[in-house]
């Protein structure tokens, strides 16, 4: 699996973990040391980012930037040991411009960890853009069938030597099941990913245009104010299969909606073969503060729609019917 997901990424080598957090935890463990500076986007995983304000404890000058290329360029300065981005973030979906802060990271010798989960290798492969760390919740896209837990780092062959130590020392290496089952999943990787972004861009341009729908986050779209630079880093294949959006209404509404679908199924995870809806005020932005979530436009009407391996008929018909009921 290792070697499969070196391939994927283009690196040097790799390593797998029981999860994407443990994949995250061990890198915060093995990089930083009392007195560094760490660069966080304010708009992360909540627990990449619960996890990362944790350092503080132990020391670590913990910077936490607005999700914008230039305001995380901003931040970075020769005392800045690490920067951990997402590609696209979540769940407003704004994309990075990797490129440029790779560049800054290089100028200032700061190590660029990037999350790759929700772009995936196939459409972009950032450490041939001067990323030093990729690392993958293998949990989603690349296990694909929303049955098993996972997590993986590529990076070069010395620092994933260096990884190995401490991936023993933690315990955080994944189990032989597990393996096995994101081995199977990756076998199907390119397909599903030709699917799911097919399918996410009709599901975006349909509800786009639905009166009960007051704005799509779809960097796939050509209004998407992240459409451009989605163009340049991407390969042409595709723009991911989240797609996230506005309801006309709130809390009250969400709920009716979700009770309302038969195919998609409200849960809270993405990039498996069914279709998931997630509320991430009550889900991965549950852990961050109100105000700041406020800030970011993860709000009571806001949705995350993983789309999946279904007929794109199927679901849009599940999604008018349920909105019909709000
Ligand atoms: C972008 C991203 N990174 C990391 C993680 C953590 O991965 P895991 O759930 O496998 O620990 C998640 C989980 O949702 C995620 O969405």
């Amino acid at each position: 699996m290792e070697n499969v997901i070196t391939e994927l990424e283009e690196g040097g080598d790799s390593l797998c973990f029981s999860s994407g957090m443990a994949a995250i935890s061990t890198i915060y463990f093995s990089t930083l040391r009392k007195y560094d500076q760490i660069v966080l986007s304010a708009e992360s995983y909540g627990t990449t980012l619960q996890l990362g304000e944790k350092l503080r404890e132990f020391g670590i000058d913990v910077q936490v930037s607005w999700p914008e290329t230039e305001n995380i360029i901003e931040s970075i300065n020769r005392k800045t040991k690490l920067v951990l981005i997402e590609v696209v973030t979540n769940p407003t979906l704004r994309v990075f411009n990797i490129r440029e802060i790779a560049e800054v990271c290089r100028e200032n010798k700061t190590i660029l960890v990037v999350d790759n989960t929700f772009a995936t290798p196939y459409l972009y492969k950032p450490l041939k853009d001067g990323v030093d760390i990729v690392l993958h919740s293998l949990t989603k896209y690349l296990s694909g069938h929303n049955d098993v837990l996972g997590g993986s780092i590529t990076s070069s062959k010395e620092k994933i030597l260096e990884l190995w130590d401490w991936r023993r020392m933690l315990g955080t290496i994944i189990p032989p099941f597990e393996a096995f089952l994101i081995i199977r999943g990756l076998k199907t990787f390119e397909l599903r990913m030709e699917k799911h972004c097919k399918n996410a861009l009709i599901i975006a341009e349909h509800l786009q245009e639905h009166p009960k729908i007051t704005e799509v986050l779809y960097p796939g779209l050509t209004s998407n104010k992240y459409h451009d630079i989605a163009k340049k880093l991407f390969n042409n294949k595709g723009f991911g299969g989240v797609v996230s959006f506005r309801i006309k209404g709130g809390e009250e509404e969400v709920v009716r909606l979700m009770k309302n679908l038969k195919i998609i199924k409200p849960a809270p995870s993405l990039g498996g073969a069914e279709s998931i809806l997630t509320y991430p005020v009550i889900s991965a932005a549950m852990t961050m503060p109100k105000d700041l979530r406020d800030k970011l436009g993860i709000k009571e009407d806001l949705l995350r729609l993983s789309v999946g391996l279904e007929d794109v008929e199927d679901l849009i018909e599940d999604i008018d019917k349920a909105l019909a009921s709000i």
